[in-house]
Parts: structure tokens; C-alpha cells; sequence
């Protein structure tokens, strides 16, 4: 029998505040890489992996994000009395069914592991994933789908993971490795945010996981980590004395941390010269943009 993961969780309730002035107003999740808002890449990522149920743990200023999903007949009545047929089928590719979405408020942003824990009703007792938007992949096989091939394997709870230099190790949970097996590797540890000399490895957790409903109820608890908030990391690692059954694993593709204005920036410059419509234009500009600070130094 296949293990199937048929509910995500989004958590979408954190301020944003390293985009502010922007956030001040929309949401991060809202922001758009080249044409389409964050949130958009990572239902298209859900739905490829075969997600069916979407669980949005949102907080106060966020009605743009729940109004995104919402049907647009008029505007799709315009674009069809205008022939606009390419940009109707880019328009109904954003269209959910009708309740399998559903919206859960963070009352306090108490941290990710807590935003996980108020969706914890939705989910009930199956396994589920979790995608944190602001974390964009560009990968051949999305990455959530990438995962859920390799949980096919292992079961238990898996979070993705990648290599980041020993310096970076303090901005993410760091994984203890048990067994290195390529791209699933067994974990007896994990840590978040240590300091460089503290970090058991250089493989930091990033954005996905699929978890078993055990880690909702580690969660319960509501003990404080890191930074003084509930983490996710903890509740998983606690998986790691119960049960032994956490999993690591190096998914093939690249991640743009768009959480950060850097990482934003990058990803709409490599997701902008992946599209034919606009590499050409681009390339050019970027062309002129270094002969022109080659020729100031
Ligand atoms: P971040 O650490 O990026 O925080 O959260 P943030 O608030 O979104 O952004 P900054 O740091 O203020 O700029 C990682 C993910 O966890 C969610 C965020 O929405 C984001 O998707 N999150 C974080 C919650 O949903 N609730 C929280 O209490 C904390």
C-alpha cells in the first residue's frame, strides 16, 4: 500500500518584517516572483506532489492572501469576451476547488512549530507536509514530490535538507546524521539555530517536511526553543528519542531563500531567465549592467 500524504499545512502567519515597508501592507506570501505571487509556486508544488487538502495557518493582515484564491468571474468573463484565451487558462490554473482550502488564524506569532500545532484539527491523526512558501525551489521533479517518492521508502518524518557552509549553520536546524545513506540519510539529532562550533553537521533543514501527527502532539507541550519560540525543529527531534524515525533528505534542485531580500532578488533573476518570454531582454540588461561597472572601476 502506498503511503499517501494528502494534506499540507502552509504557514503563513509570521510578520514578514525584513520586507517592511512592503509587508506593512501585503502579505509576504503575495509577493511575486516574475508574475506569480510566492504562494502560487507552492500550491503548484503541493498539487504535483498530490496534496489534495490546503491548510493556511494565516494571522491578522492577510486578507489578500485568502481573497487570491477566490474565483475572479468577472475578470474571466472579460478575458473570454476578449479571446484572451492564454491568459484565462494562466488565470483557471489558479482556481482551487471549492473546500479544499482552508484558513486556521495564529492568534500569536509564537513561532513555527506553534503556527503547525493551531492547524492541528485539520489534520487529525494522518501524516501530512509542511511547505513554507518564502522557501522557493527550482527543481525537475518538485521538491515536496521528490519527498514523497523517498517516503515511500522510509515512512516516518521527513524534513529537506541541504548543504550550507559552516557559517551559515547558526540561521537553520542542523541535522545530526546517523546513517548517510545519498539522498536519504537517517538522523539522530537535530539542533536549531547553533553556533557554528555547536553544529553537529552542514546539513541545515529547509522548508519541507512531512511529518507523522505524533509531532502535533510533542507540540502540545508548547515548549519555548531557540529565539524564545516553539519550534518545529524541537518537536521533530523529540520524534528522534520516541520513535527513531526521522529522515533527512538532499532533494535535487535549488532553493532561493525568499525570505530575505538577497534570496528574493536571485530567485527573480533565475526564475526570469528560465522563460524564454523574457531570458533575451534580461540577459541583455544584465550584459550592459557589468560593462558598465566593469568600465567604473
Ligand atoms: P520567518 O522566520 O521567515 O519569519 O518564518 P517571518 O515573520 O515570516 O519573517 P521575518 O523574519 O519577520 O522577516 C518562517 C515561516 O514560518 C511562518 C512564517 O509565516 C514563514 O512562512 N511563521 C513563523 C508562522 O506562521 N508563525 C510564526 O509564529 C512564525
Amino acid at each position: 500500500m502506498p503511503r499517501s500524504v494528502k494534506t499540507a499545512v502552509f504557514p503563513v502567519a509570521g510578520l514578514g518584517t525584513r520586507f517592511l515597508p512592503a509587508t506593512k501592507s501585503v502579505p509576504k506570501e503575495i509577493m511575486t516572483l516574475v508574475d506569480k505571487p510566492l504562494v502560487q509556486y507552492a500550491i503548484d508544488e503541493a498539487r504535483a506532489a498530490g496534496i489534495e487538502e490546503f491548510i493556511f495557518v494565516t494571522s491578522r493582515g492577510k486578507s489578500a492572501l485568502e481573497d487570491y484564491f477566490d474565483q475572479a468571474p468577472q475578470l474571466e468573463q472579460s478575458l473570454e469576451a476578449k479571446g484572451k484565451t492564454e491568459l484565462l487558462d494562466v488565470l483557471r490554473k489558479t482556481n482551487m476547488e471549492s473546500g479544499a482550502i482552508a484558513y486556521i488564524r495564529q492568534t500569536q506569532a509564537l513561532g513555527l512549530g506553534h503556527a503547525v500545532w493551531c492547524a492541528r484539527r485539520l489534520i487529525g491523526d494522518r501524516p501530512f507536509a509542511v511547505i513554507l512558501p518564502d522557501d522557493v525551489i527550482a527543481a525537475d521533479t518538485p521538491c515536496l514530490q521528490q519527498m514523497v517518492e523517498a517516503y515511500q521508502e522510509t515512512g516516518g518524518n521527513m524534513v529537506a535538507t541541504m548543504e550550507v557552509p559552516a557559517d551559515k549553520a547558526s540561521a537553520y536546524g542542523i541535522v545530526d546524521i546517523a546513517e548517510d545513506m545519498g539522498s536519504i540519510v537517517s538522523v539522530k539529532g537535530m539542533v536549531e539555530k547553533p553556533s557554528q562550533e555547536e553544529a553537529p553537521s552542514n546539513l541545515a533543514v529547509i522548508g519541507r517536511y512531512i511529518l507523522t501527527p505524533k509531532v502535533l502532539t510533542n507540540l502540545e507541550e508548547g515548549k519555548r526553543g531557540a529565539g524564545g519560540e516553539i519550534q518545529l525543529t524541537d518537536a521533530i527531534a523529540q520524534e528522534i528519542t520516541d520513535s527513531d524515525n526521522v529522515y533527512g533528505f538532499r532533494f535535487a534542485g535549488q532553493r532561493f531563500d525568499c525570505g530575505s531580500k538577497a534570496g528574493f532578488l536571485q530567485a527573480t533573476v533565475s526564475f526570469a531567465l528560465s522563460r524564454p518570454d523574457l531570458a533575451p531582454e534580461l540577459q541583455d540588461f544584465l550584459q550592459e549592467l557589468s560593462f558598465a561597472s566593469k568600465a567604473a572601476e
